[in-house]
């Protein structure tokens, strides 16, 4: 049987980043900090200082963590258990007192209940999970309304020669463990189907646009209604 080598599995997913894992920090830190920052600060901004509970969906070794003020207080999940050793590390080594929990859990089975969280992030997330609509359903499953869900997320090019080589890695995303070609149209046709969820920002973002700031809202049901 012959496999779409665009698609990924959970197996994939854990062998692509039981690879990563000990060289992770070093390719990734700092190509991708300016969008960890923007989402951190988007979700430090929530909450005028009163402790608010968020969950860090897709966490990984942890790199956005330091990033949240003392009021946001994490639970972070991920699928890939050596990433979440490194950041069990960081955490012990940082100190990092807001950093509630670190639990492997699947982002498209999340196990906590409905309304659940004041706030969800996922950086970096979305283009490596096997179905982005149902991880956005469960995101929007488990904050509360009124709630915030910050992504941070490369936005594929429609056209051009980044189109082109975006095409060309898409066939390599199963080993790659992540998807390089996302257009904006997937979180576009979830939120045709989310009459409950409101885009409030949606920002390009250091280094060369690469990234995509995006703000979700979840509605209170009487303003969705
Ligand atoms: C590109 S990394 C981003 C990690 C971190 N947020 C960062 O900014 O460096 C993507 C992470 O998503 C995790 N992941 C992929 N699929 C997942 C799933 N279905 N459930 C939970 N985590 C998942 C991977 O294991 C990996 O750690």
């Amino acid at each position: 049987m012959t496999r779409d080598s665009s698609a990924i599995s959970h197996a994939d997913v854990e062998s692509a980043y039981a690879r990563w894992a000990p060289v992770y920090d070093l390719v990734f830190t700092a190509t991708m900090k300016p969008g960890r920052k923007a989402g951190a600060a988007a979700i430090n901004a929530l909450g005028a200082g009163a402790p608010i509970q968020t969950l860090d969906v897709g966490v990984g070794t942890g790199l956005e963590l330091p990033m949240f003020a003392p009021h946001v207080q994490i639970t972070g999940i991920d699928l890939s258990e050596p990433m979440l050793e490194i950041a069990r590390k960081r955490v012990a080594s940082a100190g990092l007192a807001n950093v509630k929990a670190l639990r492997a859990m699947d982002a498209m089975a999340l196990d906590f209940p409905d309304a659940h969280f004041d706030a969800v992030i996922a950086p970096y997330v979305l283009t490596v999970v096997p179905d982005p609509h149902r991880t956005l359903d469960e995101m929007a499953r488990v904050v509360k309304p009124g709630g915030e869900i910050v992504l941070v997320n490369h936005i594929g090019a429609e056209r051009g020669p980044m189109a082109m080589l975006e095409h060309w890695l898409g066939r390599r995303a199963a080993a790659l463990g992540w998807r390089p070609e996302f257009p904006w149209a997937i979180v576009a046709d979830w939120l045709a189907r989310r009459p409950d969820i409101t885009l409030i920002e949606r920002r390009k973002l250091a280094p060369l646009d690469l990234f995509t700031l995006i703000r979700l809202r979840r509605e209170n049901d009487a303003t969705s209604a």
